[in-house]
């Protein structure tokens, strides 16, 4: 067995982490979808599946929907392509971003206006004068959503004050004459429908890394490595080409262990070191652009 089916609440495939959080984070999305015209969810290019929340399509029913691939900087270029069609093909309009560059970020503009297409032209036939397009950001924790904000906000934007007829406290951020954002994200929480999502969440930091075992982490690391991206770990950390093909998961994390090094007193190699290693690697790109998720 291995050992995350004994941290609690993973039986139930569905962990509460933080309830109360969560539920007033839910409440607070629900009362600001119905201010705006479109939902931006910003999703970590590296995991697209599982940083996507599907609370959201119930939530923003009737809004238009963006997604934006972000980190696309840390992310298999290829992969990230397969996915913006996959999502395309769903009738989401996709934009890849790396917001921390800003590449990308500010031809969310034109994407928001695409997905907004049937808005604007309704609103002209009626004669109505074009105001800006409303906007919320949401996404899972540590998915880039401030970064994301700042960057397309830039240091030009201005923050409108409250409107009539809006609640109390709402500030928007004008972006453009095309564009204003509410300037509070809708943190989503992360879904775990299977615990290979839940530790996919913990690969980019979107979890608590102390809820997790290091060895499982670094065991599906390994696994996804091997299957997706052979010579990768080979190169890291120099074992044989041979020994990679052939070797399992546990055998090439004893590998790693060894090679750098990671060795309990008596000399036996330390799993745990080994496992934090890799994962610290992985966080900090030294394995190269890496997408976890294919669509099936
Ligand atoms: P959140 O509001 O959704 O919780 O996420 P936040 O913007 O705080 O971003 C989480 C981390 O991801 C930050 O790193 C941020 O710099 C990084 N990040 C966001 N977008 C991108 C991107 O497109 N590419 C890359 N490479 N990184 C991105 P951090 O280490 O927590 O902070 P810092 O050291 O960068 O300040």
């Amino acid at each position: 067995m291995s050992k995350i089916d004994n941290v609690k609440g993973y039986e139930n495939k569905n962990i509460n982490w933080y309830p109360g959080h969560m539920a007033k984070a839910k409440k607070m999305m629900q009362e600001n979808i119905k201010l705006i015209d479109v939902v931006v969810e910003i999703l970590d290019a590296r995991i697209p599946y599982s940083s996507k929340n599907p609370d959201i399509d119930e939530m923003a029913k009737g809004k238009y929907r963006v997604l934006l691939l972000n980190k696309s900087d840390m992310a298999d270029p290829a992969k990230t392509d397969i996915w913006k069609k996959h999502y395309e093909d769903k009738g989401f309009f996709v934009s890849i971003v790396n917001s921390k560059t800003g590449t990308g970020v500010k031809a969310t503009t034109e994407v928001i206006q695409k997905a907004c297409q049937e808005k604007i032209e309704r609103d002209r036939k009626k004669g109505i004068l074009a105001r800006p397009l409303r906007a919320m950001i949401a996404g899972i924790p540590n998915s880039g959503k401030s970064t994301f904000i700042n960057s397309f906000a830039g240091k030009a934007c201005t923050k409108t004050g409250n409107k009539p007829g809006v609640t109390t406290g709402k500030q928007w951020i004008r972006i453009n004459k095309n564009v204003e954002l509410l300037d509070t994200p809708g943190i989503l929480w992360p879904k775990f429908e299977d615990q290979r999502m839940g530790l996919h969440i913990a690969f980019i930091g979107s979890i608590n890394d102390d809820i997790l075992y290091p060895e499982d982490m670094a065991l599906e690391l390994i696994k996804i490595l091997m299957k997706d991206y052979p010579g990768v770990l080979g190169e890291r950390y120099g074992i044989e080409r041979e020994v990679e093909e052939s070797a399992s998961p546990v055998e090439i994390l004893e590998k790693i262990g060894q090679k750098r090094g990671c060795l309990k007193k008596g000399g036996e190699i330390d799993l745990v070191r080994a496992s934090k290693l890799l994962i610290e690697d992985f966080r900090s790109q030294k394995l190269g652009r890496i997408t976890l998720e294919l669509p099936v």
